[in-house]
């Protein structure tokens, strides 16, 4: 509620004025692979959360639990929201193009 509802709403559903981006449809796509999860730790409202490595394996927990229909419980834990987290990414947007265009190569569609 504090550290991410003003962006995406309670619903999850986002904002098409702040063009923040619904989670149905997405997170359990990638949660299921090991670059998407990385993706969602990295994601920069993730990121400069200021949320502690235990803290944001909760939430991003919670939000894959309540928006990411159909996709295997495998949890996040702190120590690899941490290792993920010692890591850089460039360009988050090229990260989620290219995240995007494996899973569509083996058939599995993301909702945009
Ligand atoms: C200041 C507004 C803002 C806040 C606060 C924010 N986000 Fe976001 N979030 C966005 C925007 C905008 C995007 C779209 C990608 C981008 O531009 O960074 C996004 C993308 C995402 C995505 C990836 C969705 C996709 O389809 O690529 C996830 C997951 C996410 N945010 C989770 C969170 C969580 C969890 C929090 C709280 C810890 C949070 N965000 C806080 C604005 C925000």
């Amino acid at each position: 509620m504090l550290h991410c509802s003003g962006c995406h709403g309670r619903d999850g559903g986002g904002s098409a004025v702040g063009r923040v981006p619904p989670f149905a449809g997405v997170v359990g796509r990638f949660a299921r692979e090991p670059q998407g999860r990385r993706y969602l730790v990295l994601v920069p409202g993730v990121a400069n959360s200021g949320l502690s490595d235990s803290d944001t394996a909760r939430v991003l927990n919670y939000v894959v639990e309540a928006w990411g229909a159909g996709a295997p419980r495998a949890a996040y834990t702190a120590a690899e929201v941490n290792a993920i987290r010692t890591s850089r990414v460039d360009d988050i947007v090229a990260l989620r193009r290219k995240i995007v265009g494996d899973l569509a190569r083996r058939g599995i569609r993301v909702s945009y």
